[in-house]
């Protein structure tokens, strides 16, 4: 995987061969990363999101926003008054709607075919939260969300830091298809007589993923991308010993990566914003190295 940079000068105009290739690199694990953000933010705006601070760390991991209803979540209701919640989404409103409005041309194949998620607003300083070993952002992990199963859509995020002068710092691994093989390559070979159910089954057990995840109706796709997501943050060999690469994002800077394919942590930095895609099968360029396709050919059978 790589880190490729695109000056806004980069942006116009755009062949629809350029647009199928930033797809590519996205959907093998590249990281598009924008030096200077294509995302216009008001400095009004940017001065009063600087301004936040929640007080409970461990009470909201993020605050959502949720473009579909035009509603926000996890606000500190214990500080934050009604003229301040207003504003907040308010901006975030325009968040939302400025990066669709980027992304929808600049990934001109996935426009008709992908769902707009939750954007986040994340104002804590990111190294040393004190958060449950699950909830951990510091810990390599691919993403997978408990409540919102995708049936095979992908996780496509796309980043802005805020922050006035201090980077974002990240570091990655390698691609899903590179380490889910690398556990348990035995375990989880083909099985032609296999169930959807046990498919999934068999999959979680060859990596030792047993444990209990929340019962909500989720296909067996999501099923082993919840369990994957939590096996990597409970490995402290992968944790340990994994290739990594280190990626530290500037102030002012945006990027975009999928990251149910592209395991990643954050070790350091404060103040970001966010707005999550999903990206259906059908819009893929490259569907053949999806996590579910990888999934589908280890396991021999349908996981959605
Ligand atoms: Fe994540």
């Amino acid at each position: 995987m790589s880190v490729i940079p695109i000056s806004l000068n980069q942006l116009q105009p755009l062949s629809p061969e350029q647009h199928r290739e930033w797809c590519a690199q996205l959907e093998a694990g590249d990281i598009l990363y924008f030096p200077q953000t294509p995302i216009a933010i008001p400095e009004i705006d940017l001065q009063f999101l600087l301004g936040q601070q929640q007080t409970d760390s461990s009470l909201h991991k993020n605050i959502a926003y949720k473009p579909n209803i035009d509603r926000l979540s996890g606000v500190d209701t214990k500080t934050a008054d009604a003229e301040a919640v207003a504003k907040l989404q308010g901006i975030m409103r325009k968040y939302s709607k400025s990066v669709t409005e980027f992304l929808t041309g600049f990934l001109e194949p996935y426009k008709a075919n992908w769902q707009l998620d939750y954007a986040s607003f994340r104002p804590q300083e990111e190294e040393g939260r004190d958060l449950p070993q699950r909830r951990r952002n510091d810990l390599l992990h691919t993403d997978a969300f408990p409540t919102r199963p995708t049936y095979g859509a992908r996780i496509l995020r796309f980043f802005n830091n805020i922050h006035p002068a201090r980077t974002r710092d990240w570091v990655v691994s390698d691609p899903f298809a590179a380490i889910v093989k690398q556990f348990a390559p035995s375990e989880i070979a083909p099985r032609v007589d296999s169930a959807l159910s046990r498919a999934a089954k068999s999959l979680g057990r060859g990596i030792g993923l047993d444990a209990a995840i929340p019962s909500i109706k989720r296909s067996p796709y999501d099923d082993f991308m919840m369990r994957f997501h939590n096996f990597l943050k409970e490995n402290p060999d992968f944790q340990a010993n994994c290739p990594k690469h280190s990626f530290n994002f500037p102030s002012g800077s945006s990027w975009m990566v999928y990251t149910d394919t592209v395991p990643h942590a954050v070790l350091a930095g404060q103040y970001a914003l966010e707005q999550t895609f999903l990206v259906c099968p059908e819009a893929l360029v490259r569907p053949e190295i999806s996590p579910l396709k990888v999934l589908e050919s280890i396991a021999g059978a349908s996981l959605v």
